[in-house]
């Protein structure tokens, strides 16, 4: 269902979200969009229902679900120890993209908090999404509504390409705006910490909450026998099928090495890189016939947020076309290009070359 009404006292009355919020309260799954990515929803207190979701995605049922709410106040229904640090963060950042790690409840069962005993709860800024949560009269469980592995979905069609004949209805609000899927904090301890970087980011917690710890599964490859905080952070996803390294250095220094492997490339290969560098790539793979060579912008190098906004499309188009490599040029991991270095990390297995 299409729906492009702006106002949210429009869309409290609209008949599709109507729909929507009845399939949801009977234990349905509706894929919504959101600010950040396309999320998978379900019924946050029914265990059948998030089970459903498991199913849907191929998701491992120790992954847990992040539960998005309507109003601030709604916490109080799902979360205990709340501390004050929720409220500054909430009244700075909600609605938005945050996600907040807090004790549970036992309202939220097992089945959507990966059996842990906290819950990650999320306002989201989108008015449908919001909308939809309100109609439905509970708090809705939602991944990101791609296959497990696969990259977030930031279109309806992604979603359809992944979610097609499994779940009951796909809302299709355009495209998403911030394209990262959002920051989590984990506010259980003394100290908050960043348990995934996204659209709000590190700075932005520290500018309120002064210390704020990294979990470190972020920046590395965890040694064997550590884990990460957010048990979703473990796996490699965000992944295109194809082979993927990213490669860090100097400007000069990594344009050689792209032409390099460029020259040498067999296989169908993709380059990921951004506006300011492609037409010098594009020549240089026409003058060395290499039409094995596909080249991909990932958006402005002068615009992080417009890199964080592509690169989940442009991760599933190598896989529509195919390709057998991919080569990624790296960011600065200030500001949300710690979130796109995050996920482009994660999509390449944490495999960096630096030069
Ligand atoms: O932007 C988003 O957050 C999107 C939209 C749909 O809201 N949702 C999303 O959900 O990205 P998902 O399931 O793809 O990612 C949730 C992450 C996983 O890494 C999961 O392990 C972590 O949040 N998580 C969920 N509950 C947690 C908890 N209680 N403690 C630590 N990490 C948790
Ligand atoms: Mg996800």
């Amino acid at each position: 269902k299409k729906i492009d009404k702006k106002d949210i006292n429009e869309l409290y009355r609209d008949g599709d979200i109507k729909e929507a919020a009845i399939i949801i309260k009977n234990g349905g799954l509706v894929a919504f969009p959101t600010e950040t990515v396309y999320g998978l929803g379900a019924n946050a207190l029914m265990p059948e229902a998030a089970k459903k979701i498991y199913a849907a995605k191929g998701r491992p049922s120790d992954n847990p679900l992040i539960v998005h709410i309507s109003k601030t106040e709604d916490v109080k229904d799902i979360a205990n120890d709340i501390p004050e640090l929720f409220y500054t963060l909430a009244n700075k950042f909600w609605p938005g993209p945050m996600t907040v790690v807090l004790k549970k409840k036992s309202i939220i069962p097992d089945a959507t908090s990966g059996g842990l005993d906290t819950v990650a709860i999320r306002l989201p800024e989108s008015d449908i999404a919001r909308a939809l949560i309100e109609v439905s009269g509970v708090p809705i469980a939602a991944p990101s509504a791609n296959t497990s592995g696969r990259p977030s979905p930031t279109k309806a069609s992604h979603v359809f390409e992944d979610m097609n004949s499994k779940i009951e209805m796909i809302i299709d609000g355009g495209e998403v705006g911030i394209g990262v899927e959002s920051t989590i904090v984990d506010l259980t301890e003394q100290t908050p910490t960043l348990l995934r970087p996204g659209a709000i980011t590190l700075e932005m917690l520290r500018e309120v909450c002064g210390n704020v710890n990294i979990d470190p599964a972020i920046e590395h490859l965890l040694s064997t026998g550590a884990a990460p905080k957010a048990p979703g952070m473990k796996y490699k996803h965000y992944a295109p099928m194809a082979d993927m390294k990213i490669i860090r250095g100097k400007e000069r220094e990594v344009s050689n090495y792209l032409k390099s492997q460029i020259i040498e490339s067999e296989l169908d290969m993709a380059i990921l890189t951004v506006d300011e560098h492609k037409s010098d790539f594009l020549s240089f793979i026409k003058e060395n016939k290499k039409d094995n060579v596909k080249l991909l912008s990932l958006g402005s190098s002068k615009d992080m947020s417009s890199i964080a906004h592509n690169l989940f499309d442009v991760l599933r188009k190598c896989d529509e076309l195919g390709v057998k490599n991919i080569i990624s040029e790296s960011f600065d991991e200030s500001g949300i290009g710690r979130a796109v270095m995050n996920r482009l990390k994660k999509a390449a297995g944490f495999n960096i070359i630096d030069l």
